[in-house]
């Protein structure tokens, strides 16, 4: 079943075309350029450009796949979460497609996406292959919005394990990338960075969360790289202090950071004595965070997929495999169309 995806949470205007679990074409057009000058996304800036940016990210992916749009047998796309005006910019737009080419539509939510994207074969998969992964199993799901734990059997069975109480570890590198002084958005500068930096140089703190096993907390990780790179109770503005070296913040915060995430992680996945632990969302791409998972994934018995970095930020191939998933299982509900900019998502 030929299926297009829409994506437009955030500041990424994406189209995809899937077929039989096989992604044809996975057009993507960042803003990052767009936001990179006011250091995070302007919400009605990112809704403007999802706007003008969406026929030709369409038009691309249908050039790209080789196919017509009257080809096209079902719609998904992203209603929540994200930001409600960019949402509603490709969620519209796929609605009208839909209901102009009389196709089922699939209201999908973007997170339950992100942990999809873990099953997804690698770009250029020829199809036929079995799924990188198979449920059930945990998935630590790390972006630039959100940051959870999921136990994932399938299509609309997902339960959050755990979240982060304060910032999303996205979030949490670009901050710390901001304080160093480095590009927008922070996490790919801070990995780079770390390449030259020792892991070990600051002791940065590796709190878990009392009480609530599976959750994490990134604010006092923040506060630490603060103190340790401009000395304590100094503000964000202060010069950096004499001999700190960027690529050590950068490496100690990273290994820091990656550490906590992928205890919980394990913890979750060998409690919940699934076998396999996924990893994905934009943060996924870290290096750091792939070996340390599969080091300690490995070492416990667990298999260690990680989503392909093309499917880790965000992208609608992994809205329209999930949307043909929910078809194929017979679940989109009848109000699918009905679904508007207030859809919330239990999953956030
Ligand atoms: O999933 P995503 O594209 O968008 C959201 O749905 O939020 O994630 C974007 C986030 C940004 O915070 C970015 O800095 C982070 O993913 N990121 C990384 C890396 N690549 C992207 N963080 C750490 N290391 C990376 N290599
Ligand atoms: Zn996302």
């Amino acid at each position: 079943m030929l299926t297009l995806g829409v994506e437009s949470s955030c500041d990424e205007t994406a189209v995809a075309l899937v077929e039989d679990g096989r992604v044809l074409a996975n057009a993507v057009r960042s803003q990052v350029a767009l936001h990179a000058p006011f250091g995070g996304v302007v919400p009605d800036l990112a809704a403007r450009a999802h706007a003008e940016a969406i026929d030709l990210v369409a038009e691309e992916a249908f050039r790209a796949a080789g196919r017509r749009p009257d080809e096209v047998e079902a719609v998904a796309a992203t209603v929540a979460p994200g930001l409600v005006n960019c949402v509603v910019v490709g969620m519209s737009w796929a609605k009208a497609f839909a209901v102009a080419r009389e196709v089922p539509f699939v209201a999908v939510d973007h997170l339950e996406a992100h942990v999809f994207a873990c099953t997804l074969p690698a770009p250029g998969s020829a199809g036929g292959e079995a799924p990188a992964l198979e449920p059930p199993f945990v998935c630590l799901l790390v972006s630039g919005g959100h940051t959870g734990l999921y136990r994932y059997e399938g299509p609309g069975r997902i339960r959050r394990l755990g979240r982060t109480v304060d910032d999303a570890a996205g979030e949490a590198f670009d901050k710390v990338a901001a304080l160093l002084g480095l590009p927008y958005p922070g996490g790919p500068h801070v990995e780079q960075a770390a390449r030259d930096g020792d892991p070990f140089a600051f002791d940065l703190p590796r709190a878990r969360v009392k009480g609530r096993r599976y959750d994490v907390s990134f604010s006092g990780l923040k506060t630490a790289v603060l103190y340790a790179t401009r000395g304590k109770n100094q503000p964000r503005s202060a010069p950096l202090l004499e001999g700190v070296r960027v690529p050590d913040v950068a490496a100690s915060f990273q290994e820091a950071a990656c550490e906590v995430l992928v205890d919980v992680a394990v913890d979750a996945a060998l409690d919940e004595g699934v076998g396999a632990l996924a990893l994905g969302g934009g943060v996924a791409c870290n290096g750091r965070l792939r070996a340390l998972a599969q080091a300690r994934g490995r070492a416990q018995g667990l298999d260690v997929v990680a989503a392909h970095p093309a499917y880790c930020t965000d992208n609608a191939a992994m809205v329209a495999a999930l949307g043909a998933a929910y078809l194929a299982a017979g679940l989109p509900g009848p109000d699918d169309l009905a679904r508007g900019g207030e859809a919330r998502s239990v999953l956030a």
